[in-house]
Parts: structure tokens; C-alpha cells; sequence
């Protein structure tokens, strides 16, 4: 990732389709994104596998969706409305506001003033504690009795729908429940493209052990969704595991540990996995005075310990397109390509006929089309000289392009092109969906770069 800027994948993803700024005909609003087409298909298939290691190839996890906005005691015992601030500054000088723990990443203090090479000095205001969390009004009545707050990670929904799943259901710990969804939460300083946004999807995986069992467990979710991550794509030498100090911690938790990426503004928490003990679930009984425990079948209570990896859709997908986003002169010509995991790449296959006016090119290659998408998401391109179509489908990722040309007209195989190597092979027209299906069941790992 020798040479990836923030502003070379902004671009790529506003040229492409992926992601558009929010509101634009309006002047934008900040640090919000709207996705476009392959941005959705790539949000998907991140969440799909997502889901697919946590619960598909588990039995002992489910899923779960809980409300965004849910009762306001659920802030409060969660220490939410108390704890989940940061410390905010005011800048006199340059009348914006900051993060006081941030003002290194900031541009504070390092405005030029009228004199060339000079820098005005910042005056900051005291730090004071800014709740980060979106309040908004439910119902008709405008008092603060109908004050509510869009939810600003979605652990607390599963830690009071314990009852429902555990309790009800005896599933015995270790077990975990599961949930992707939108969090809010009102950043002092967004920015970073999707890195730090206001709005973004969560998926968090709660997992309820005993309490004697937690230590283990927390390597054990560390080690696995580092895995994860390495197995779709990102490379082992972008990715650490830091620990945090007691100071770092949340006001739940008793260990942190971020798996970081080495993003171009630096290395930075790609996700987070913590070890939140009974916190929440004692929290929740004391609040709701339901008591949330389990109960062995010889009697003995006890309340379980919880270690949660949390992550959002947003830093892995900014993550990815960095890791796969690569430059490179081909045949004298430059070539822009998104090496991306196949399972996260948005199109799985393009189908390009390479005489568009020949009417038998279009036919077979509309059928071969009918038949590959029945199962994935595969895009006919038609549009201009051979080599744009393979370079507009390298810039989004696809990873093989199956032409129709003279030669299947007359024995019906077709050339499939390998996006990485550029290979270019034959094959049975009427194998492609055999071979595209065990193509995407091989293991594949980044080139070198
Ligand atoms: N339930 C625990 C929790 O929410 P967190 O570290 O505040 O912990 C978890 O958030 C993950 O959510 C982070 O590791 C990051 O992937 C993502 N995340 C948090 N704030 C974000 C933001 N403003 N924009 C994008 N992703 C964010």
C-alpha cells in the first residue's frame, strides 16, 4: 500500500459509484455518505461474511434486531448518559471546536496568519464533556419526559433482550448473540472519509461465558476475528493487535484490545474486542430490577461475563478498498485495479461480448448473462473498445471477465481473464458456471504488492 491516499480511494469511490457525499445538491452535510451501487453490493458482502463466521458456520451463536431507539433507562443503566462523552475545546483564534484528546490530528494552532511562515496561536477554551450521543423526541409531546436517543452501538439491544434469547431459549453459556445495524453517534470531528462518521453499521457480537472462562475467550475472539480479517484480503503486515491501558478503557470494560489497520492517515482501531465482565447484564438488573442470570440446572446462579468483538462495515470497507487499491503501467498503459477478496469484490464476473453489433456474439452472451446471475451479481458491459471494459471492471474490482468472441461462434468455448495475474485462459461456454463457482470457492490471498 506503498502509495494510497485517503483522497485517491475518495475518488475512486465517488468515479466508480461506490460512495457519494450526502445532501451534495444541497452543499453536503458533513462527514455523511450516501453509497451508490458496488458500494451497497460491497457493504453487503461484508456483512454477509460477517454473518456468515459468526453465526452460519457456528451453533453456538444467533442473531439478533433490536430497536434504535429503545427506552431512555437503557442509556442510563448502561452509563451512556453519564459517561459516553468526549472531552470538547473551543479554538478563540480559529472559532472551530476540537476534541481535546485529538488536538495533535487537528489543524488547531497551525492556521498561517497574515505573515508568510507564521502561525496564529490557538486559544482554547476549557475542556468540557460532550455526550456524543443523538437525542431526538418520541411521540407528540415535546418535554423532556419524550426524550429518547438513537442508540450509539448496538451491544445494549442484546444485552436486554438477554431474557429473551438466553433465559427463555436455555442457551447455555459460552454462547453468543449477534446483530449488524445502524449506530449514531455526534462525533465532535468526523472526518477521514467513512473512517469517523455520525451514522454507520455496527456488528457486534456479544458472547456470554462464565466468568472464570473470560480470559479465554477474549484470545480466543481476538485471535479469530484478526483471522477474518487476514482471510478476506487484508495483509497480515496491515494489521496489529494492541492492547488498551487502563486509562484507554471504556467506562464497561476490563480489557480492550483494537485490532488496528495501518489506514494512510496511520494505524488506527479497525475494531475493537473487549472484555466487558458482568457490567452490562448487572447494570440491566439493577435498573430494570429483571434479573438477568443464568441458572444451572442444579440451581446455582451466576451472572455471565461478556466479551464483545465490535466493528463497523464502514472501517473494514474503507480498510479493503486501501489494501486493494493498486497502480501499475500495463502494456504501456496505466491500469488502476482493486485487488479485492472475491467474496467483498461487488461484481463477481463481467460478461463482454467483444463485438457488440454481432448479433450472435450478444445472444450467447446475454444467455450466459440469464444463467450467472441467477446466483451472483454479474455485470454485462458493452461499452467501448475491449480494453477500457476491462480496465473500467479492474477499478471496481471484478475479478475475471468472460469474452464472447469469433472463436465461440465457432466452438463454443470463451476467454476468461484473471483481474491479478492478466492471465487469459478458454474454457466450455457451458462450464463457465461450474468454473466461476469453484473459482470463488479457492482460497485467495493479496499479490504482491
Ligand atoms: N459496543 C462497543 C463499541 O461500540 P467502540 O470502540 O466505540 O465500541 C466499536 O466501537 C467499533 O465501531 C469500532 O472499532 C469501529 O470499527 C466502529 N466505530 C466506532 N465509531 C465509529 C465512527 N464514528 N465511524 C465509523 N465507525 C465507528
Amino acid at each position: 500500500m506503498t502509495d494510497v491516499t485517503m483522497d485517491k480511494i475518495v475518488s475512486l469511490c465517488r468515479r466508480r459509484g461506490f460512495v457519494f457525499p450526502s445532501s451534495e445538491i444541497y452543499g453536503g452535510i458533513g462527514s455523511t455518505f450516501d453509497y451508490g451501487h458496488y458500494g451497497v453490493l460491497m457493504k453487503n458482502n461484508i456483512r454477509n461474511e460477517w454473518l456468515r463466521a459468526m453465526v452460519q458456520e457456528r451453533d453456538d451463536i444467533v442473531v439478533l434486531d433490536s430497536a434504535v431507539i429503545q427506552n431512555p433507562a437503557v442509556w442510563v443503566a448502561s452509563g451512556h448518559v453519564v459517561n459516553f462523552s468526549d472531552p470538547l475545546v473551543d479554538c478563540r483564534t480559529c472559532k472551530l471546536r476540537f476534541r481535546a484528546d485529538k488536538l495533535e490530528d487537528s489543524q488547531c494552532g497551525r492556521r498561517p496568519s497574515v505573515h508568510p511562515g507564521e502561525f496564529r496561536e490557538c486559544d482554547l477554551t476549557e475542556a468540557r464533556q460532550f455526550n456524543l450521543m443523538f437525542q431526538t423526541q418520541v411521540g407528540a409531546m415535546e418535554d423532556a419526559a419524550s426524550t429518547a436517543y438513537l442508540r450509539p452501538e448496538t451491544a445494549q439491544g442484546i444485552f436486554i433482550n438477554f431474557k429473551n434469547v438466553a433465559q427463555l431459549a436455555r442457551r447455555k453459556p459460552p454462547f453468543g448473540i449477534a446483530q449488524t445495524g445502524k449506530s449514531f453517534r455526534n462525533e465532535i470531528t468526523p472526518g477521514n472519509f467513512l473512517f469517523r462518521v455520525r451514522e454507520f453499521e455496527q456488528m457486534e457480537m456479544e458472547f456470554f461465558v462464565p466468568p472464570a472462562d473470560a480470559p479465554r475467550w477474549y484470545e480466543y475472539w481476538i485471535e479469530q476475528r484478526l483471522a477474518w480479517h487476514v482471510g478476506l484480503g487484508l495483509r497480515s503486515e496491515n494489521l496489529r493487535v494492541r492492547e488498551h491501558g487502563v486509562e484507554e478503557r471504556s467506562h464497561y470494560s476490563s480489557a480492550t484490545s483494537d485490532i488496528e489497520f495501518r489506514y494512510p492517515i496511520g494505524w488506527q482501531e479497525l475494531e475493537g474486542v473487549a472484555n466487558r465482565g458482568d457490567f452490562d447484564l448487572s447494570q440491566h438488573t439493577e435498573h430494570s430490577g429483571t434479573k438477568l442470570e443464568w441458572i444451572e440446572q442444579d440451581g446455582t446462579r451466576y451472572v455471565p461475563y461478556v466479551i464483545e468483538p465490535a466493528v463497523s462495515i464502514e472501517r473494514i470497507f474503507v480498510a479493503m478498498l486501501c489494501d486493494a487499491y493498486h497502480e501499475e503501467v500495463v502494456a504501456e498503459r496505466d491500469r488502476t485495479v482493486l485487488r479485492l477478496h472475491p467474496a467483498i469484490a461487488p461484481v463477481k464476473a463481467a460478461i463482454l461480448p467483444l463485438i457488440p453489433r454481432s448479433g450472435d456474439m450478444v445472444t450467447r452472451s446475454r444467455a450466459l448473462l440469464d444463467d450467472l446471475r441467477a446466483r451472483w451479481f454479474v455485470e454485462y458491459d458493452d461499452g467501448g473498445q475491449i480494453g477500457r471494459r476491462y480496465r473500467r471492471q479492474d477499478e471496481i474490482g471484478t475479478p475475471w471477465a468472460f469474452t464472447i468472441d469469433e472463436q465461440t461462434l465457432e466452438d463454443e468455448t470463451v476467454t476468461v481473464r484473471d483481474r491479478d495475474s492478466l492471465a487469459q485462459e478458454r474454457l466450455p461456454l457451458s462450464g463457465v458456471a461450474a468454473w466461476l463457482e469453484d473459482a470463488l470457492r479457492r482460497p485467495w490471498a493479496p499479490p504482491a504488492p
